[in-house]
């Protein structure tokens, strides 16, 4: 090779030298400002491919699990049919109320509440509805069953005829499915005062506010309430009139006025409270409130005895 053609060729080299040093440098450039990214297709980071493929197998379970609880339904050698209100106005095309049928397997003791339970989660995980102790105790599933309040989990699936109609409680606005809002049966009671109040306490600060055996005897059955609402929705009178304190309020009246430990300051206070307009003298005695409470609480006759007292409590003697 000539020097003309080794200069040339080594000229070259350096060129193509100098080529890929500047190539470099604008990707190092290119990556520290980001600009790379946006050329690269977008490519799901390890820990959205892993969240995807979580979402995947869980909604492949769902499907299975559905599978199965039609299977089971079909091969029951009894299911019970339930037709169940469903509203909700956040859903597009369940804003207007309307029914879903439910076919749920039969077992032997199975109440209202164990077969929503179990529609719920077999079938519709949307479908909503309140409960807690199972036992009718904390008193929040009360429903309107066959034309009835009753309260869900103490109302046995083999009682009733079907198909089984399931409804919120009338008279409350319904906010979604089976939950009615309770705000304003809360307000009534509210308005009774419902807690024990006294200004006649025990000399030692340590002494136990005593009461006889009879006054407990005559108040037991009022303190059985557990707040279902069962007996307002029931009422014509509550359902015609908001204002009307209802035979629950009046009943946690009666549960107080007739609670000798109070005194009488506070019982003229409670007669008061009972007495305005929307209070005791609204109640028709039509026994609706009776009949339908889950705790046998003898609401009329509570409501009665309140009566007696406000009239007692009016007369005046010259
Ligand atoms: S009085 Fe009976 S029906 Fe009414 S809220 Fe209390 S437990 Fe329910
Ligand atoms: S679930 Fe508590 S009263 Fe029915």
């Amino acid at each position: 090779m000539s020097t003309d053609a080794t200069e040339t060729a080594a000229a070259e080299t350096e060129a193509e030298t100098n080529v890929a040093a500047e190539t470099e440098a604008e990707t190092d450039a290119a990556a520290e400002t980001g600009t790379a990214t946006e050329t690269e297709p977008d490519v799901p980071s390890p820990g959205e491919r892993r969240r995807e493929a979580k979402r995947e197998r869980a909604a492949e379970r769902d499907a299975e699990a559905q599978r199965e609880a039609e299977d089971v339904a079909a091969s029951a050698d009894d299911t019970v049919h339930l037709r169940v209100f469903r509203y909700d106005p956040d859903v597009e095309g369940k804003t207007e109320p309307y029914f879903d049928d439910f076919h749920v397997p039969f077992t032997k003791g199975m109440t209202v509440l164990d077969a929503l339970i179990w529609a719920r989660d077999n079938y519709d995980p949307s479908l909503t509805f309140r409960h807690s102790c199972r036992q009718a105790i904390c008193g929040s599933d009360a429903l309107f069953v066959n034309g009835r309040q009753r309260l869900a989990c103490k109302t046995q699936i083999s009682d009733m005829s079907e198909p089984v109609m399931v409804e919120p409680l009338p008279h409350s606005a319904v906010e979604k499915d089976l939950v009615v809002d309770m705000e304003h049966f809360y307000d009534q009671m509210e308005a009774v005062e419902p807690y024990f109040q006294t200004n006649e306490l025990p000399e030692d600060e340590l002494e136990e506010q005593r009461q006889t055996r009879e006054n407990r005897e005559k108040i037991k059955m009022s303190t059985r309430c557990i707040w279902c609402a069962a007996c307002m929705s029931s009422c014509n009178i509550a359902a015609g009139n908001n204002e009307y304190l209802g035979p629950a309020a009046l009943n946690k009246a009666y549960r107080f006025a007739m609670d000798e430990r109070e005194g009488e300051d506070m019982t003229e206070h409670r007669l008061q409270l009972i007495e305005e307009e929307n209070g005791v003298w609204r109640c028709q005695t039509q026994f609706s409130c009776t009949e339908v409470c889950p705790k046998d609480i003898p609401l009329t006759e509570h409501i009665q005895a309140l009566k007696r007292e406000a009239v007692k409590h009016n007369l005046k003697f010259w």
